[in-house]
C-alpha cells in the first residue's frame, strides 16, 4: 500500500491520469471500474484532453460503472450512467459495446447486478478499480458494516451518504437505495486506486491510516490489497480534532 499527499487537485488528478495511461499502454483492453462524484471529475477532464491530444485511447477498454442510484434509467440525468456519459465516456473513444452501465431501473435489479458481475468475469476481471470515498468511509455503494464478501448487489444507502447526495446536488427526492459492485469484487481487482479529496473525510482517512481492517469503515476492506495506491488531498492526513470526532459519530 502506497499514499501520495497532494496540496494541489490537479496533481493529484495527475498522477491518477498517468497510471491509468500507463495500464492502457501496458494492456489497452483493459477493464475498469470508474467512480462518479466530485473526486475523479479533474481526473475525467484530464483524460479526455489526454484523448483530445492523442496520447490516449480508450477504445479497446472495458469501463464499468461502481455502482448506481436504484430507480433512475441510465437517461436521467441524476444517474451515475449519466454522469459518467457525460464526464467521460462520451468524450472520449470509449466503445459502446465495452461499456458496461449498472440499469438502475431494471425490474430486476439484483439481476441487473448478477449480470453486471459477469461482465465484468467475461472481460477477465477487473485491472483497476478507481475508488473514491465516502465521508463514512463508503466505497462504491458499500456502507458501514456491510459484508466483504459480496458481489452485485442492491442496498440502502446511509443515511450520511444521503445527506451528503442532498447537499452536493441540492435535491431531497434522490432514491435512498442503489446498486453497488460488491467489496470482493473490488478487493480482487488486479490493481486498485483510492482518490480521496474534498471536505468531510478525514475521519474516513483516519480510518485507513490506522491500518486496521474495521467493518464501520468499507474503506478499510482494501487494506490488504496487495495493490493498492491512495492518491489524496494533504489537509486529510491533518489529524482529527472533537468536531470531526462528533461529526463521524453523527454520520
Ligand atoms: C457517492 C458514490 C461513491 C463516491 C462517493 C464520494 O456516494 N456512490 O462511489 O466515491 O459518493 O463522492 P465525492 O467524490 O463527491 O465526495
Amino acid at each position: 500500500m502506497q499514499f501520495h499527499w497532494y496540496e494541489d487537485p490537479a496533481a493529484l488528478a495527475g498522477h491518477a491520469a498517468d497510471r491509468i495511461a500507463a495500464l492502457l499502454h501496458r494492456k489497452p483492453d483493459a477493464a475498469i471500474a470508474l467512480p462518479t462524484g466530485q473526486t475523479p471529475l479533474m481526473l475525467y477532464r484530464e483524460l479526455a484532453q489526454r484523448h483530445r491530444t492523442g496520447a490516449l485511447s480508450l477504445a479497446a477498454a472495458h469501463l464499468f460503472n461502481l455502482d448506481e442510484y436504484l430507480g433512475l434509467p441510465g437517461r436521467h440525468p441524476m444517474s451515475y450512467a449519466a454522469f459518467l456519459r457525460d464526464n467521460l465516456i462520451d468524450l472520449v473513444d470509449a466503445d459502446p459495446a465495452r461499456v458496461h452501465l449498472l440499469d438502475g431501473a431494471s425490474a430486476d435489479p439484483a439481476a441487473a447486478c448478477a449480470a453486471h458481475d459477469r461482465a465484468v468475469e467475461a472481460a477477465g476481471g477487473l485491472d483497476l478499480a478507481i475508488l473514491g470515498l465516502g465521508v463514512n468511509g463508503h466505497i462504491a455503494f458499500n456502507e458501514p458494516g456491510c459484508s466483504w464478501q459480496t458481489r452485485g448487489h442492491v442496498v440502502d444507502l446511509a443515511e450520511a451518504t444521503l445527506a451528503r447526495h442532498r447537499e452536493q446536488t441540492g435535491r431531497g427526492d434522490l432514491p435512498k437505495r442503489g446498486l453497488t459492485m460488491g467489496v470482493a469484487t473490488l478487493r480482487e481487482a488486479r490493481s486498485v486506486l483510492l482518490l480521496a479529496s474534498g471536505s468531510g473525510k478525514r475521519a474516513a482517512m483516519a480510518a485507513l491510516l490506522a491500518g486496521r481492517g474495521d467493518p464501520d469503515w468499507p474503506v478499510t476492506s482494501m487494506l490488504t490489497h496487495p495493490d493498492l495506491l491512495v492518491l489524496a488531498e494533504e489537509r486529510l492526513r491533518r489529524p482529527l480534532s472533537p468536531a470531526d470526532g462528533l461529526r463521524a459519530a453523527a454520520g
